[in-house]
């Protein structure tokens, strides 16, 4: 009996542990360098603590990029505890692609971009590109340094120069070949800026007094019609709008002397109106690259003596729309529609907010009278062939 109880016992002790490689089943581990290796379950999570993974795709090395250029080698397993603290995935995260004005680029990593600018790239190709056109109306990419090029190839940054703007009432705006417009204009389309053609009727607005914060909206509707307008300008204010004026000249438009601080010239010696007016073409140049060629006399004052001391044409108005004194939108206007004839010079001021507002409808309006607006100079040069210094315009009227 107790050889049978002993018996039973064995075989217990037996079939359990027949049992627990059952219960302890292996597990295979992987290394980053390819090994493998099993082990039993409960010493997996010791082996996963020097480097072992569970699965091949964990155990995988990937490259991991820091935007100041370093890289480093890791198991995939860690790839999210690494991004936590400022690694990436791909080189194209830590990088940029910077440009060169001459059409180079070059991708450097993200904490050396501000010295590369500090050398001359740029991050974005449109700082050193501008879209041109040719003469079927093409876009096409230039780099700054080869515009010149572009130009004497018959490319033109202005693409109402190779093609007819045409707006609607409504604002929508198209281009259209110049041979269409008249065809375009009977089913309800106006012309916006376009080649000058000197046998239309033509007026120049002009504005005074700036640049100042307002200038650059007046622009961008100058830029939405394909217009141009002359800008009367105080020395003083170049300064603070450099980019402005730049802006101003790049969009076709004529900068001219105001004076340097607003001076009445019938009351200023010599040496004033001399230094009131060089300096303010010298800011001017400063900040275009190019000098006035016209000036106007602050408060329309100006005598004999005035003009024979400055060498330049004294720009006078035929509309005053009196903007400064009403500051409102729609008296602009409407003093616009009351008064404008063809080779009118228009007087507003965009250092007025609500002239501003008032261009947007100015604009349009003239464009739909059938009147292209064009700088002072290119009215008078298309009228009269010339520009005579010393002498007092206040309108150009057609000659035919
Ligand atoms: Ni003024």
């Amino acid at each position: 009996m107790q050889k049978r109880i002993f018996c039973v016992i064995l075989a217990v002790l037996v079939s359990i542990t027949a049992f627990i490689p059952f219960a302890e089943a292996d597990c295979t581990l992987y290394a980053s360098d390819g090994r493998t290796l099993t082990v039993s379950d409960e010493r997996v999570e010791a082996f996963k603590k020097v480097g072992w993974y569970e699965t091949p795709e964990e155990a995988q090395l990937i490259t991991m990029y820091a935007t100041d250029g370093r890289t480093i080698s890791i198991a995939a397993f860690h790839r999210e505890a690494f991004e936590k603290v400022g690694w990436y995935n791909t080189i194209e995260e830590v990088t940029y692609t910077m440009y060169s004005e001459d059409g180079r680029s070059l991708r450097v990593f993200k904490d050396e971009g501000e010295l590369y600018r500090q050398v001359g790239w740029f991050y974005n190709i449109e700082d050193v590109s501008v879209k041109m056109y040719d003469a079927d109306g093409n876009e096409h990419l230039v780099f700054n340094a080869n515009i010149e090029e572009a130009k004497k190839n018959g490319l033109t940054p202005y693409r109402f120069e190779v093609q007819q703007l045409m707006f609607a009432a409504d604002g929508r705006i198209i281009y259209v070949p110049f041979e269409l417009a008249e065809a375009y204009e009977k089913v309800g389309w106006y012309r916006g800026g376009g080649k000058l053609d000197p046998t239309r009727p033509m007026v120049a607005l002009t504005f005074d007094d700036g640049p100042g914060k307002y200038t650059d909206r007046v622009l961008s509707c100058l830029e939405k019609y394909g217009v141009r307008a002359t800008f009367f300008v105080q020395g003083k204010n170049v300064a603070g709008y450099k980019n402005t004026l730049k802006r101003a000249v790049e969009l076709g438009c004529e900068i001219g002397n105001h004076t340097y601080s607003h001076v009445k010239l019938t009351a200023s010696s010599g040496q004033t109106i001399a230094s009131q007016i060089s300096n303010t073409n010298t800011a001017v140049y400063n900040a275009t690259g190019v000098y006035p060629k016209l000036y106007r006399p602050p408060y329309g004052a100006y005598n004999s003596s005035v003009l024979s001391r400055i060498a330049m044409p004294a720009i006078m108005w035929s509309v005053d729309t009196l903007d400064w004194k009403t500051r409102n939108a729609a008296k602009t206007l409407a003093s616009v529609q009351k008064s404008t004839t063809d080779g009118a010079i228009i007087l507003m001021h965009d250092i007025h907010s609500p002239t501003a507002d008032a261009v947007e409808t100015v604009v349009p309006y003239l464009l739909m009278q059938g009147y292209q607006l064009v700088t002072v100079s290119e009215l008078i040069e298309a009228r009269q062939g010339s520009i005579v210094n010393g002498r007092v315009y206040n309108k150009v009227k057609p000659v035919y």
